[in-house]
């Protein structure tokens, strides 16, 4: 127990959290980017730290505050993050909440903002961003012993959670339903599924984000087990 009376089950264990969505430049003052607000993976960085977990948060742009005593380091595209992460670990637990931007424009912005020359809109072709999460569940080494992903679907949300599991090779999906009727994207609450590699499902009734949180770090701390 701490100083405070709770229960530290992941103490001196490290984890790291990604979180918030990255944004990707196109040219000096435009960006692609998403909705994602960070405020669940903010919130299971904090709720690790309650539970005694040395932390490392690696956040995307996010107007959101920092958690208390978590190390914050920022990133802003899907490339920083990824080397962000590699340069955080070891860590016992990773978990990978953030909404990474799954293209980036082809080539770098550079310095000058793209005008109108009269003749249409610009061509923005794109290139595929890492997979951070698979680069790190297929690590040779130095993969973290739980490798947490999230699967933000807007249909079909069990399929395609238990297709992303066996395609990424981590060892938990936590599934939400991003669609409009859902409002997660930037919401304040979450009704999640945790999907296994071998398909089970424990779905959870909808949730404040720092319920979710507390109960998946709960539920962490008893699959590392200790
Ligand atoms: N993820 C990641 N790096 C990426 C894309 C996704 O680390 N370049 C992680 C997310 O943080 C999340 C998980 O992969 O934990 C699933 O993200 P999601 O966007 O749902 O899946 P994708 O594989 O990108 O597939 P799609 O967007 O087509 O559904
Ligand atoms: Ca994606």
């Amino acid at each position: 127990l701490g100083a405070d009376g709770a229960a530290r089950p992941l103490a001196g264990r490290r984890v790291l959290v990604t979180s918030g969505p990255t944004h990707e430049p196109i040219d000096p003052v435009r960006y692609l980017a998403n909705r994602s607000s960070g405020r669940q993976g903010h919130a299971i960085a904090e709720a690790a730290a309650r539970a005694g977990a040395i932390v490392t948060l690696v956040s995307g742009p996010v107007t959101i505050p920092d958690p208390p005593r978590v190390t914050v380091v920022r990133v802003e595209t899907a490339r920083e993050m990824l080397a962000a992460v590699e340069a955080a670990l070891p860590a016992d637990i990773a978990v990978f909440a953030a909404a990474v931007a799954d293209w980036r424009p082809e080539h770098e912005a550079g310095t000058k903002k793209i005008k109108k020359d009269g003749s249409g809109p610009a061509l923005l072709p794109l290139a595929e961003n890492p997979d951070i999460l698979a680069t790190i569940a297929r690590r040779p080494s130095g993969r973290p012993p739980l490798v947490v992903g999230f699967a933000a679907e807007t249909d079909a949300v069990l399929d395609h959670a238990r297709a992303k599991i066996a395609r990424k090779g981590c060892d938990l999906i936590v599934a939400n339903d991003v669609s409009a009727e859902g409002g997660v994207m930037g919401g304040v609450a979450n009704a999640v599924h945790l999907i296994r590699p071998d398909g089970a499902v424990e779905s959870w009734p909808r949730l404040g984000k720092d319920e979710v949180a507390r109960r998946l770090v709960q539920h962490l701390a008893g699959m590392l087990g200790g």
